[in-house]
């Protein structure tokens, strides 16, 4: 099982970017606890982080004949990129949407997220569980397939 896990725009700067939103937890200690969990259940992981729009969708798409799943937190793009949101539909890859703070309760801005429509799922406001919750819900939705 592979799964491709993609981090938007500034999620580079966690740790120092409000840790009292976005928490003390930075970028590679996220990635090194999903492939912590990853390793425990079977799970390839690749992961990938870029502020570009245009290289969040190569990535997506270069990445479409290893993957049998994505993970993305698109952050800022959740809530306008139709580009990305277009990519992840051609491909046709089973996706995930994750967040680390709970998009719902803050500006309003954030409750809109263009990419819902084209996931299976989302899992937002956990921190870091966002992203466990997600990895263990695709492992669980690959093996039923
Ligand atoms: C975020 C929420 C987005 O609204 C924001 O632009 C981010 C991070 C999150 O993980 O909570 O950069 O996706």
């Amino acid at each position: 099982m592979n799964i491709l896990v993609i981090h938007g725009p500034n999620l580079h700067l966690l740790k120092i970017r409000k840790p009292e939103i976005y928490g003390n937890l930075s970028l590679r200690q996220i990635n090194d606890a999903i492939k912590k969990r990853a390793k425990q259940i079977g799970v390839n992981i690749r992961s990938f982080q870029s502020n570009c729009e245009g290289e969040i969708i190569d990535a997506i798409t270069s990445h479409s004949k290893w993957a049998d799943a994505i993970i993305i937190n698109p952050a800022a793009y959740t809530h306008y990129s139709y580009a990305i949101r277009d990519a992840i539909e051609a491909v046709n890859i089973p996706t995930v949407e994750v967040h680390l703070t709970n998009i719902l309760k803050r500006e309003s801005f954030r409750r809109i997220s263009v990419i819902k429509p084209v996931c299976k799922k989302r899992f937002f406001g956990e921190g870091v569980m966002s992203y466990i919750k997600a990895l263990n819900y695709m492992a669980a939705y690959l093996r039923r397939k």
